[in-house]
Formats: structure tokens, C-alpha cells, sequence
């Protein structure tokens, strides 16, 4: 474990964050979000991302040492999301954190944007230790991990088409609501009746751990053509059956791998699993199955910088000046996240 602050950067999207991270202890999280930038374009315009990162990436980190009371001179290291995510987005926050690092001789650790996601529930005061599976659900990334060791979780399971956000943010835009959708699809389908439709769920079957989502979106397109002109009631039966097919297998296959790995606890990440509807099916499935649920707080599991915190103390520390040729990537190395 890295012995003292870290300050860490994460802007691979639309979230410009920075956090101090010391252990398992988050001293500060500031996440600016760009989401209404985006709004009227129905989803992230990769130039308008980076553009706007470079515009606000500074105040930010300023910000995390700030409210952690930590001066410059106090950290021990920093840690940067280094992949995947936009290019563009990426090397705003890599090259900041770079000069960063630079100038005051620290290591770096160059940290998988997914590994963050998944060493969330790691920090205090979930503290969650291995083994267990973790759950990564968000606008890019669908997988199941198996972590033994949290330097090398093992991938068991992946979507084969979209990611579960993406498919719920295409569904909400298919609902006539904004960008982003899972939010406004979760609102929306609080009033439904989530047995109202039968969507399909795809890849069913004992001991399948992928998942896809196409089928279910072609299938919501279908029936909001068929159903012509939509009643508040009726758009919200729609949203709140469509979250149920998207959000079902998910619970289910992981709580199904937890069991066939033999582990004791499962956990969730990514933007997807700030859903409430996700959050109660996990608890309800896992505790049936006398698994330990360990969620981080919502604000953990959206992006975040705290995250990338986390995985560092899992990554190996690159040594001044060594990491002032390392470039950002816009997808993980071929084997997955381990560093
Ligand atoms: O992890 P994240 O913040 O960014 C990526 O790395 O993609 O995930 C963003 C995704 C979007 O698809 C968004 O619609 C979804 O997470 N999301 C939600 C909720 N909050 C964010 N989906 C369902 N329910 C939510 N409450
Ligand atoms: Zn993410």
C-alpha cells in the first residue's frame, strides 16, 4: 500500500475529478460534471469533453487538496486514469497529472479506468477485502471480475454487444427523455409496473456470465412503435419493465458467479449501479444466497477520482521521471486491467 496522500485525476469522460486518497480513506472527492454540456447533443461530444476538461481540470485538483487540507508537499504520489475512455478526454487529465508529478519528483501510477471502478468498494467505510466478484455496469462497460487479488481481477464475464448504460440511455431516449438516461429512466419507471411487458432476456441459461442488450432495445422500439401515441402511465410500464430486463441478469449472473467461485461477497460498480432498482435485486438475490453485499455510495460508483485513488495502491508506482513517455490509450491492453 502507497504510504501516505495520493492525489489522483480522473477525466477519461465527462466528469472532470480529482480526489486525495490516503489508505482506505477518501480526505476529498470533487467530481465537476459536464452532463448538461452534453444534454442537447443526446449524448458526449468527445471534442466538447476535452475541451472542457482543460478548461476546468486545474480548479479541481486545486479544490481536492483544498478540502483534504493537504498542501502539494504532503503527497506521496499521483494517479492518473491513463485508459480507456476518449482519447481526447483522457490526455487532458494525464498530461496534467504528468506535470504534475514532474515538478515536484513524484512517482505515478497509471491506473485502468475499470480497475477504479472496480477497487471502489475497497475504501473505508465499505472496506471491502478480496475474494469476491464485482459487477462493473456503465456507459462503456458491462463485466463481471472475479478478484482474488484486487492487482489482478480475472474477467468472467462480459457484454457481447452494448453496455447495460448504453442500452438504458438509448431506451430512455426511445422514452422521449434526456441524456443521461439511467437517471431519468429510473424516475420514470418508480411510477410503472415492471411486470407490465415481458421483455426478453438474452443469453438466458445456467452458467452463461455474459450478457447482451440488443435484443431487448429492438424489442422496446418495437413496442413503443406499436403503442403509438404514450400516456404518462404507459411510458412509465415501459421504463419501468425495460430497467427490470436490463437490470435482471445483471443481479442474477452475479450473484450465480459469486456461488460457482465460491466467494463471499459481491460488489458493484460503475454509473449503473447507483440504481436503486439494480441495488435491491443484488441485495435480495445475494442475501438469499448468504453473500455479503458491499455497495459503495453511489457517489463512488458513478465516476469519480476517489476510485482511481483506490486502484493505485494496487498498480505499481512508476518512478521519477520514468512516466514522462507513458501516453494515454483509448482501450485497456489485450489480458484486460491488470497493470
Ligand atoms: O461509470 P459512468 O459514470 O461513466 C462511464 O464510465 O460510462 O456510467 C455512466 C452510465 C450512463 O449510461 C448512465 O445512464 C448510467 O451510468 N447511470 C444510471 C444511473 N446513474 C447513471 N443508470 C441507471 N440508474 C441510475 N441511477
Ligand atoms: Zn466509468
Amino acid at each position: 500500500m502507497i504510504a501516505g496522500p495520493v492525489l489522483a485525476i480522473e477525466t477519461s469522460c465527462d466528469e472532470t475529478a480529482a480526489a486525495v486518497v490516503e489508505g482506505r480513506d477518501v480526505r476529498s472527492s470533487v467530481v465537476a460534471s459536464q452532463a448538461d454540456l452534453h444534454a442537447p447533443y443526446g449524448g458526449v461530444v468527445p471534442e466538447v469533453a476535452a475541451r472542457h476538461h482543460l478548461g476546468t481540470v486545474n480548479a479541481v485538483l486545486d479544490e481536492a487538496l483544498d478540502r483534504a487540507g493537504v498542501a502539494a508537499g504532503d503527497l506521496v504520489a499521483v494517479a492518473v486514469t491513463q485508459r480507456p475512455g476518449l482519447i481526447g478526454a483522457l490526455l487532458v487529465g494525464l498530461s496534467t497529472a504528468r506535470a504534475f508529478a514532474y515538478a515536484r519528483r513524484l512517482p505515478m501510477a497509471m491506473v485502468d479506468h475499470l480497475h477504479g471502478h472496480i477497487a471502489a468498494a475497497w475504501l473505508n467505510p465499505v472496506a471491502l477485502d478480496p475474494p469476491f466478484v464485482s459487477l462493473v455496469a456503465s456507459g462503456g462497460h458491462t463485466r463481471l471480475d472475479l478478484v482474488r487479488d484486487l492487482a489482478a481481477p480475472q474477467l468472467v464475464g462480459q457484454t457481447i454487444d452494448d453496455a447495460a448504460g448504453e442500452a438504458l440511455d438509448k431506451g430512455a431516449r426511445l422514452l422521449g427523455l434526456g441524456y443521461p438516461g439511467g437517471p431519468a429512466l429510473e424516475r420514470l419507471a418508480a411510477a410503472g409496473d415492471r411486470a407490465a411487458h415481458r421483455f426478453p432476456i438474452a443469453l438466458a441459461g445456467k452458467g452463461v456470465r455474459d450478457f447482451s442488450f440488443a435484443g431487448v432495445k429492438t424489442s422496446l422500439m418495437y413496442a413503443v412503435r406499436e403503442a403509438g401515441d404514450l400516456d404518462d402511465a404507459a411510458r412509465a410500464d415501459l421504463a419501468a419493465s425495460y430497467q427490470e430486463a436490463i437490470m435482471t441478469p445483471l443481479a442474477e449472473r452475479l450473484v450465480a458467479a459469486a456461488r460457482q467461485h465460491g466467494v463471499p461477497a459481491v460488489t458493484v460498480g460503475g454509473g449503473v449501479a447507483a440504481n436503486g432498482r439494480l441495488r435491491e435485486m443484488v441485495t435480495a438475490k445475494a442475501e438469499a444466497a448468504g453473500l455479503r453485499v458491499a455497495f459503495p455510495d453511489r457517489a463512488l460508483c458513478t465516476d469519480n477520482a476517489a476510485m482511481i485513488g483506490a486502484a493505485a495502491q494496487f498498480t505499481p508506482l512508476v518512478e521519477w521521471p520514468g512516466f514522462v513517455s507513458l501516453d494515454a490509450m483509448p482501450t485497456a491492453p489485450p489480458g484486460g486491467i491488470a497493470a
